[in-house]
């Protein structure tokens, strides 16, 4: 067992990946049910929830028309700007905060979820999505790192915990068929390779799905990006 430990302001989080199904659902994108371990779900949810709860934590993003996101939103290691959709060192689009940086930790998780799936990932970039019981995403593309990044097909890596969400990736376009993937609490879905650029989005959250003692409600989600630096 590998043990990784936090940034001392925050609770320490050990993670031991659990050997996991890998379910192809198009080549280079897989969905690893249950990679984590109940008691790993819960560290890992205390240490997002201390990070949110922070001082430069969890904040609505307006998009370029002016609308608000319905997700709550930090990001780790280089900010996201909603607006401009280029990464930065601070939230200019928000309150101007400088960005915290990604937990060794955390981008060692994803390294380890990728390779579950056969991929490989050195992440500079978490962005971390907390969803209500009205929470979603709409379908859209993760475009916004370096080409050769893109180009290379190195992969998103996403970590789901609290209640299930109505995940769909489809295909190239807005209107290619999309297959429905119920991420639950503990799930792993990775997408690199050919299936990188490929569109998706959350369409709903189905409240109250997630495991009693968490000491959280909704949804978190954690997506995990190389070449944003
Ligand atoms: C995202 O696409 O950035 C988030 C996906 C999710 O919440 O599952
Ligand atoms: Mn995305």
């Amino acid at each position: 067992m590998r043990r990784q430990v936090g940034p001392s302001a925050l609770p320490a989080l050990k993670i031991a990946l659990m050997p996991a199904a890998c379910i192809e659902i198009h080549p280079g994108a897989a969905h690893l049910p249950e990679v984590l371990a109940p008691e790993e779900q819960r560290a890992l949810a205390a240490q997002c929830l201390a990070i949110g709860a922070g001082p430069a934590g969890w904040y609505v993003p307006r998009v370029r028309g002016g609308g608000r996101m319905r997700v709550r939103m930090v990001c780790l290691g280089r900010h996201w700007n909603a607006r401009t959709y280029r990464y930065e060192a601070s939230r200019s689009d928000h309150d101007g905060r400088t960005v915290l940086p990604l937990p060794a930790n955390l981008a060692d998780l994803a390294s380890r979820v990728a390779a579950a799936a056969g991929m490989r990932l050195a992440p500079d970039v978490c962005i971390l999505n907390y969803y209500q019981a009205d929470g979603r995403m709409g379908l859209h593309q993760d475009k916004d790192e370096r080409p050769e990044t893109l180009d290379a097909g190195v992969p998103i890596v996403s970590l789901s915990l609290g209640d299930t969400a109505k995940f769909v990736i489809g295909g190239f376009t807005r209107q290619a068929p999309k297959t429905l993937v119920r991420l639950a609490s503990g799930d792993g879905f990775v997408f690199g390779g050919r299936s990188r650029l490929r569109y998706h989005g959350v369409v709903s959250i189905l409240p109250g799905t997630g495991p009693s003692g968490h000491g959280f409600a909704g949804r978190l989600n954690l997506t995990f990006r190389q070449g944003a630096a």
